[in-house]
Protein backbone atom coordinates (compact mmCIF):
# COMPACT_ATOMS: atom_id res chain seq x y z
CA UNK A 1 0.00 0.00 0.00
CA UNK A 2 2.62 1.99 0.59
CA UNK A 3 6.37 2.53 0.00
CA UNK A 4 7.98 1.13 2.44
CA UNK A 5 10.58 -1.85 4.06
CA UNK A 6 9.27 -3.51 0.92
CA UNK A 7 11.25 -2.06 -1.54
CA UNK A 8 14.20 -2.08 0.12
CA UNK A 9 13.29 -5.85 0.65
CA UNK A 10 12.77 -6.19 -3.17
CA UNK A 11 16.22 -4.47 -3.99
CA UNK A 12 18.12 -6.95 -1.90
CA UNK A 13 15.81 -10.17 -3.31
CA UNK A 14 16.97 -8.65 -6.93
CA UNK A 15 20.79 -9.00 -5.78
CA UNK A 16 20.40 -12.35 -4.26
CA UNK A 17 19.53 -13.39 -7.94
CA UNK A 18 15.63 -13.30 -8.04
CA UNK A 19 14.29 -12.99 -11.82
CA UNK A 20 11.21 -11.49 -10.33
CA UNK A 21 8.97 -10.66 -7.66
CA UNK A 22 5.42 -12.21 -7.06
CA UNK A 23 2.98 -9.95 -4.92
CA UNK A 24 0.38 -11.04 -2.66
CA UNK A 25 -1.57 -8.16 -2.63
CA UNK A 26 -4.17 -6.67 -5.04
CA UNK A 27 -2.90 -3.21 -5.96
CA UNK A 28 0.65 -3.11 -7.57
CA UNK A 29 0.29 -4.57 -11.06
CA UNK A 30 3.68 -6.89 -10.64
CA UNK A 31 2.31 -10.29 -10.87
CA UNK A 32 -1.33 -11.04 -9.55
CA UNK A 33 -1.74 -13.84 -7.40
CA UNK A 34 -5.28 -14.75 -7.79
CA UNK A 35 -7.91 -17.07 -5.94
CA UNK A 36 -10.35 -18.85 -8.23
CA UNK A 37 -13.55 -17.60 -6.22
CA UNK A 38 -15.00 -14.60 -8.27
CA UNK A 39 -17.74 -13.64 -9.48
CA UNK A 40 -17.43 -13.00 -13.60
CA UNK A 41 -13.89 -14.40 -12.93
CA UNK A 42 -12.41 -14.29 -16.63
CA UNK A 43 -14.39 -10.61 -16.51
CA UNK A 44 -12.06 -9.68 -13.78
CA UNK A 45 -9.02 -11.13 -14.64
CA UNK A 46 -9.55 -9.56 -18.33
CA UNK A 47 -9.77 -6.20 -16.04
CA UNK A 48 -6.81 -6.78 -14.42
CA UNK A 49 -4.38 -7.50 -17.67
CA UNK A 50 -6.01 -4.24 -19.38
CA UNK A 51 -5.28 -2.09 -16.78
CA UNK A 52 -1.70 -3.13 -16.54
CA UNK A 53 -0.97 -6.21 -14.54
CA UNK A 54 2.23 -8.10 -16.34
CA UNK A 55 1.32 -11.30 -14.78
CA UNK A 56 -1.58 -13.46 -13.39
CA UNK A 57 -0.85 -16.37 -11.41
CA UNK A 58 -3.40 -18.94 -11.37
CA UNK A 59 -4.60 -20.15 -8.90
CA UNK A 60 -3.85 -19.93 -5.20
CA UNK A 61 -4.41 -22.48 -3.21
CA UNK A 62 -5.46 -21.37 0.43
CA UNK A 63 -5.47 -23.00 3.73
CA UNK A 64 -8.40 -25.65 4.31
CA UNK A 65 -10.05 -26.36 7.27
CA UNK A 66 -11.82 -29.97 7.74
CA UNK A 67 -13.27 -31.37 10.39
CA UNK A 68 -12.32 -34.20 12.86
CA UNK A 69 -15.75 -36.61 13.58
CA UNK A 70 -14.31 -38.40 16.52
CA UNK A 71 -12.80 -35.58 18.17
CA UNK A 72 -15.16 -32.91 17.31
CA UNK A 73 -12.89 -30.15 16.28
CA UNK A 74 -12.05 -28.23 13.12
CA UNK A 75 -8.34 -28.92 12.24
CA UNK A 76 -6.64 -27.76 9.23
CA UNK A 77 -7.16 -30.26 6.34
CA UNK A 78 -4.08 -31.34 3.51
CA UNK A 79 -1.97 -28.61 3.72
CA UNK A 80 0.25 -30.06 0.24
CA UNK A 81 -2.22 -30.03 -3.28
CA UNK A 82 -2.32 -33.12 -5.18
CA UNK A 83 -1.55 -33.98 -9.02
CA UNK A 84 -5.20 -34.18 -9.34
CA UNK A 85 -5.97 -30.10 -8.53
CA UNK A 86 -4.10 -29.27 -11.56
CA UNK A 87 -6.82 -29.21 -13.59
CA UNK A 88 -8.62 -26.38 -12.31
CA UNK A 89 -5.66 -23.93 -13.52
CA UNK A 90 -4.86 -25.88 -16.38
CA UNK A 91 -8.92 -25.12 -18.00
CA UNK A 92 -8.58 -21.72 -17.16
CA UNK A 93 -5.05 -20.79 -18.57
CA UNK A 94 -6.34 -22.83 -21.68
CA UNK A 95 -9.01 -20.66 -21.79
CA UNK A 96 -7.97 -17.44 -20.72
CA UNK A 97 -4.61 -17.56 -22.65
CA UNK A 98 -5.53 -16.09 -25.92
CA UNK A 99 -8.53 -13.61 -24.18
CA UNK A 100 -5.40 -11.77 -21.97
CA UNK A 101 -2.67 -9.35 -22.50
CA UNK A 102 -0.32 -9.94 -19.73
CA UNK A 103 1.68 -13.29 -19.20
CA UNK A 104 -0.13 -16.55 -17.22
CA UNK A 105 1.78 -18.43 -14.23
CA UNK A 106 0.72 -21.92 -12.77
CA UNK A 107 0.08 -22.64 -9.32
CA UNK A 108 -1.68 -25.61 -8.13
CA UNK A 109 -0.76 -29.30 -8.65
CA UNK A 110 2.22 -29.58 -10.34
CA UNK A 111 4.10 -32.56 -9.04
CA UNK A 112 5.84 -34.23 -11.93
CA UNK A 113 7.14 -33.09 -15.08
CA UNK A 114 3.73 -34.18 -17.02
CA UNK A 115 2.21 -31.38 -14.89
CA UNK A 116 4.58 -28.96 -15.77
CA UNK A 117 4.31 -30.12 -19.39
CA UNK A 118 0.73 -30.05 -19.38
CA UNK A 119 0.87 -26.12 -18.42
CA UNK A 120 3.33 -24.84 -20.63
CA UNK A 121 1.08 -26.83 -23.45
CA UNK A 122 -2.02 -24.50 -22.36
CA UNK A 123 0.36 -21.70 -22.62
CA UNK A 124 1.27 -20.98 -19.40
CA UNK A 125 4.19 -19.00 -19.18
CA UNK A 126 5.91 -20.10 -15.76
CA UNK A 127 4.97 -23.13 -13.73
CA UNK A 128 5.31 -23.19 -9.87
CA UNK A 129 5.32 -25.85 -7.77
CA UNK A 130 5.21 -25.42 -4.05
CA UNK A 131 3.99 -29.09 -2.55
CA UNK A 132 5.99 -30.99 -4.62
CA UNK A 133 9.30 -29.39 -3.20
CA UNK A 134 8.20 -29.99 0.29
CA UNK A 135 7.77 -33.13 -0.38
CA UNK A 136 10.38 -33.94 -2.59
CA UNK A 137 12.95 -31.54 -2.12
CA UNK A 138 14.93 -28.77 -3.72
CA UNK A 139 16.75 -31.52 -6.26
CA UNK A 140 13.26 -31.99 -7.41
CA UNK A 141 13.53 -29.17 -9.94
CA UNK A 142 16.37 -30.86 -11.73
CA UNK A 143 14.25 -33.86 -11.64
CA UNK A 144 11.75 -31.91 -13.47
CA UNK A 145 13.93 -30.01 -15.69
CA UNK A 146 15.99 -33.03 -17.36
CA UNK A 147 12.14 -35.09 -17.70
CA UNK A 148 11.11 -31.83 -19.66
CA UNK A 149 14.51 -32.39 -21.56
CA UNK A 150 13.44 -35.69 -22.23
CA UNK A 151 10.03 -35.49 -23.41
CA UNK A 152 11.01 -32.71 -25.54
CA UNK A 153 13.78 -34.70 -27.08
CA UNK A 154 11.11 -37.54 -27.72
CA UNK A 155 8.85 -35.24 -29.73
CA UNK A 156 11.44 -33.16 -31.60
CA UNK A 157 10.99 -30.02 -29.70
CA UNK A 158 14.24 -28.00 -29.60
CA UNK A 159 12.68 -24.86 -27.27
CA UNK A 160 9.50 -24.64 -25.18
CA UNK A 161 8.59 -21.90 -27.42
CA UNK A 162 7.80 -24.54 -30.32
CA UNK A 163 4.95 -26.45 -27.87
CA UNK A 164 3.96 -23.44 -25.39
CA UNK A 165 0.25 -23.30 -26.41
CA UNK A 166 -0.03 -25.93 -28.58
CA UNK A 167 -3.17 -26.92 -26.57
CA UNK A 168 -4.67 -23.97 -25.14
CA UNK A 169 -8.14 -23.37 -26.40
CA UNK A 170 -7.60 -21.22 -29.53
CA UNK A 171 -4.96 -23.27 -30.71
CA UNK A 172 -7.01 -26.82 -30.58
CA UNK A 173 -9.83 -28.17 -33.21
CA UNK A 174 -12.80 -28.55 -30.67
CA UNK A 175 -12.29 -25.18 -28.48
CA UNK A 176 -15.61 -26.19 -26.16
CA UNK A 177 -13.47 -29.22 -24.55
CA UNK A 178 -12.88 -26.32 -22.18
CA UNK A 179 -16.43 -25.32 -21.54
CA UNK A 180 -17.94 -28.62 -21.23
CA UNK A 181 -19.89 -29.09 -17.70
CA UNK A 182 -21.55 -32.41 -18.45
CA UNK A 183 -20.34 -36.23 -17.92
CA UNK A 184 -22.35 -37.30 -20.60
CA UNK A 185 -19.43 -38.05 -23.48
CA UNK A 186 -17.08 -39.13 -20.66
CA UNK A 187 -19.59 -41.88 -19.88
CA UNK A 188 -20.16 -43.14 -23.08
CA UNK A 189 -18.43 -46.75 -22.70
CA UNK A 190 -18.54 -46.70 -19.00
CA UNK A 191 -20.36 -49.49 -18.03
C1 LIG B 1 3.37 -24.55 3.59
C2 LIG B 1 2.83 -23.64 2.53
C3 LIG B 1 2.89 -22.27 2.70
C4 LIG B 1 2.36 -21.41 1.73
N1 LIG B 1 2.43 -20.05 1.91
C5 LIG B 1 1.98 -19.23 0.96
C6 LIG B 1 2.09 -17.82 1.09
O1 LIG B 1 2.60 -17.31 2.08
N2 LIG B 1 1.63 -17.04 0.08
C7 LIG B 1 1.07 -17.59 -1.04
O2 LIG B 1 0.68 -16.85 -1.94
N3 LIG B 1 0.95 -18.91 -1.18
C8 LIG B 1 1.40 -19.73 -0.24
N4 LIG B 1 1.27 -21.08 -0.38
C9 LIG B 1 0.61 -21.58 -1.60
C10 LIG B 1 1.64 -22.01 -2.62
O3 LIG B 1 2.45 -20.91 -3.03
C11 LIG B 1 1.00 -22.59 -3.85
O4 LIG B 1 0.27 -21.59 -4.58
C12 LIG B 1 0.04 -23.72 -3.51
O5 LIG B 1 0.62 -24.59 -2.55
C13 LIG B 1 -0.34 -24.52 -4.74
O6 LIG B 1 0.79 -24.99 -5.43
P1 LIG B 1 1.30 -26.51 -5.27
O7 LIG B 1 0.22 -27.39 -5.74
O8 LIG B 1 2.54 -26.56 -6.12
O9 LIG B 1 1.60 -26.72 -3.81
C14 LIG B 1 1.77 -21.94 0.57
C15 LIG B 1 1.74 -23.33 0.41
C16 LIG B 1 2.24 -24.18 1.37
C17 LIG B 1 2.16 -25.67 1.16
Amino acid sequence: MSSGRWIDYAGRLEKAGADALELNVFVIPVAMKMGHHFTGMANIFKALSDEGADWLVLFNRFYRPDVDIENFRVIPAKVFSVPQEITLPLQWIAILSPMLKCDLAATTGVHNSGGLIKQLLVEAKAVQVCSALYQNGIGHIRTLISCLQNWMERHNFNRIEDFRGMLSQENIENPEVFHRSQYIKALVGIA
